[in-house]
């Protein structure tokens, strides 16, 4: 359960390193996370789906209320996204998604237990043409079943995903269609949402920096370099002792869904009796030179 916490929180998207982080000109990508569980947990909704454009999230869909809904910056957007019909598309993804996990739970005989699926595709293009697409399951975390658009076919990962490879290979339309989604359909509903999302993704907006400093008794004291309210999410931040780049202590980064901005910050600590300057340096694109804060500002 633990490794699903970052999907579940969709208001504070932490980075996953798998996401495209950079937005190079011409370069986006449409992302679908899918994730489903066996069993009822508290509150969490049994199933739930949400969408990204490069790096930020822009709809959501649960079991729960079964409504596509924009989030963060997408829902100032009109017009992009029919969010009824949607609804209706991922009711249908929802019951695939489900009877997929339930015959692997059946499979493994194993319904007492509680297991989970995750599912992510989506697809990249690059200056206006398709550069990548991608359509993978994790069942309880672990490789399940794979699509392969060359070959075409369904890669079984896992024994259960063999039978589920004979399920959606049963008519070779099927097969078909999954690659015409990926190779078309795919990069077709990209290119119609950045005519509405570019200025979104395409943003430069600079950085703001705080310097603060921290002592606990009986301890170094800490210097926390903090860079807000960015994006794109690529930056550099540093610290310098008497010009010489220093090694953090602490390096952490978030993104806000909700505006659509980045934060990152970079501690160091300072020995007792150190009287040489730090200075902190911010490198951004929104930015034409580093911006570069000292250390003892107050
Ligand atoms: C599940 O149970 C069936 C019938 O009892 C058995 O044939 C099968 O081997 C079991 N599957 C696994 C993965 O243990
Ligand atoms: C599943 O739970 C039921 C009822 O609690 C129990 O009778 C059964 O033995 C359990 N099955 C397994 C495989 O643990
Ligand atoms: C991008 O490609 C699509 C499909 O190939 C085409 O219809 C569209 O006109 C292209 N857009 C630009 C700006 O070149
Ligand atoms: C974006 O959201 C974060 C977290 O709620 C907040 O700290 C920050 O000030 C917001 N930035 C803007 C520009 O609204």
């Amino acid at each position: 359960m633990v490794r699903m916490v970052p999907v579940l929180l969709s208001l504070l998207l932490l980075l996953d390193p798998a996401v495209p982080q950079e937005t190079q000109d011409g370069h986006y990508s449409l992302t679908y996370i899918y994730t489903g569980l066996s069993k009822l947990v508290e509150d969490i909704p049994q199933f739930q789906a949400l969408g990204s454009l490069n790096d930020l999230q822009f709809f959501r869909y649960n079991s729960k209320d079964r409504k596509s809904q924009p989030v963060g910056l997408w829902r100032q957007v009109e017009g992009m996204e029919d969010w009824k019909q949607d609804s209706q598309l991922q009711k249908a993804r929802e019951d695939i998604f489900m009877e997929t996990l339930n015959d692997i739970v059946e499979y493994y005989n194993d319904s007492n237990g509680s297991h989970n699926l995750h599912g992510r595709f989506g697809c990249e293009i690059e200056n206006n043409r398709s550069s990548g697409s991608f359509w993978k399951y994790y069942y309880d975390g672990k490789d399940y079943i794979e699509f392969n658009k060359e070959i075409p076919a369904w890669v079984a990962l896992d024994p259960a995903a063999q039978n589920t490879k004979q399920k959606w290979e049963a008519e070779p339309v099927y097969v078909q269609r999954a690659k015409a989604y990926l190779e078309e359909e795919c990069p077709a509903t990209l290119r119609k949402y950045l005519k509405y999302s570019k200025n979104i993704l395409d943003r430069q907006d600079p950085p703001s920096v705080v310097v603060t400093s921290h002592q606990a008794p009986g301890e170094k004291k800490k210097l926390k370099c903090l860079a807000y309210d960015f994006y794109p999410g690529k930056i550099d931040v540093h610290w310098t002792r008497d010009g010489k780049v220093q090694e953090p202590e602490l390096r952490g980064e978030v993104l806000h869904n909700e505006n659509g901005t980045y934060q990152s910050w970079v501690v160091v600590a300072v020995p007792p009796q150190d009287t040489a300057p730090y200075s902190c340096h911010v490198q951004h694109s929104s930015l034409a030179q580093p911006l570069v804060v000292p250390g003892e500002a107050r």
